[in-house]
């Protein structure tokens, strides 16, 4: 079968860990080759730092500059003097690097997209904030994302992209696994979960509830001042968020969409065909046995 993702990140495999209530996820097999994986759970959490944990387009970003606002006491120029990836670097990837993890102090604010149990194996100690999104517009963006990034740089049609997203095939899949990773830890007092769809139609409520969470309470100027500069035209607009800087570093396939894309709920009806929905919703009813209650749109 020909491999459609045609950019750097190279072979994937399905990586497990069967001790671990079978937990699973599929990666590049280069980061399990350079020791990544293991690195990462020997990595040492302490008591102020946060993870801000996903499957890949769920609104991550989001969520960390929410919480980077939020851990220094809202300084909005130190947001905006630095790229998000250097402020909150992504664990599993390559730049800027779990050397450079190691060497931030505290209060760190850490992405990553694994399942719940490949976490550093003491993330009990800081708080982890996981961010869920309704399956059918995470697959749209992520269709959409795949062929901007270069190091993917998918191939296919959205139809392909979709298949192998049901054949639980692409990068941190299978997709259910990972949310019951996470679910399965609801009642940990160290761990939040939000869905985009109620940051989007509610981002004062849910920054109140993140403030609360990682206990740093906000008054109400404070609270709007977040959402104001977490808003989708702003994050579109500002350069330390909304990774333009991949241009110059050749990481954006330059005809495909931007990272910033629409940042709306339920833009999966432009892509979404009725018949193809019908089985769509059957996969997902299937695949969901804890029944994680997504906020669909009518
Ligand atoms: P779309 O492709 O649907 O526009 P992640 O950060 O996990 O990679 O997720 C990226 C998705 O979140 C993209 O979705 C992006 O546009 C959206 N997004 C990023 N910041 C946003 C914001 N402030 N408000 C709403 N959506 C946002």
């Amino acid at each position: 079968e020909e491999n459609l993702f045609k950019g750097a990140v190279g072979a994937l495999c399905l990586y497990e860990k069967p001790e671990m209530n079978g937990a699973k996820v599929v990666v590049p097999v280069s980061i399990l080759k350079d020791g990544t994986i293991k690195r990462i759970q020997s990595l040492k959490v302490t008591k102020d730092d946060v993870i801000v944990a996903s499957f890949p387009k769920a609104g991550t970003t989001w969520v960390q500059e929410i919480v980077y606002l939020l851990q220094t006491g809202l300084d909005f120029e130190k947001a905006g003097e630095k790229v998000l990836e250097t402020r909150s670097p992504f664990l599993e990837y390559p730049y800027p690097g779990l050397d450079f993890v190691e060497k931030m102090s505290s209060p760190r604010v850490m992405k990553t997209h694994l399942p719940y149990d490949f976490l550093p194996s003491n993330c009990g100690d800081g708080k982890i904030i996981y961010v869920t999104r309704n399956p059918k517009d995470v697959v749209v963006s992520y269709y959409h994302f795949a062929k901007m990034f270069t190091p993917l740089s998918f191939a296919g049609s959205f139809e392909d992209f979709l298949e192998k997203f049901e054949k639980n095939e692409l990068p941190y899949g299978p997709f259910f696994d990972h949310i019951e990773s996470y679910v399965r830890h609801r009642e940990d007092s160290n761990l939040l979960i939000v869905t985009y769809e109620e940051l989007s139609k509610d981002p004062r409520d849910v920054i109140k509830k993140i403030a609360a969470f990682l206990e740093k309470p906000l008054d109400e100027e404070d609270v709007q001042k977040v959402v104001m500069h977490t808003s989708f035209e702003s994050m579109k607009k500002n350069s330390a968020v909304n990774y333009e800087h991949w241009d110059d570093l050749g990481f954006r396939n330059k005809n495909e969409s931007k990272f910033m894309r629409k940042g709306k709920i339920g833009d999966w009806r432009n892509f979404i065909a009725p018949d193809k929905n019908k089985a769509l919703d059957e996969w997902i009813s299937e695949q969901n046995k804890i029944k994680f209650p997504f906020v669909y749109e009518t």
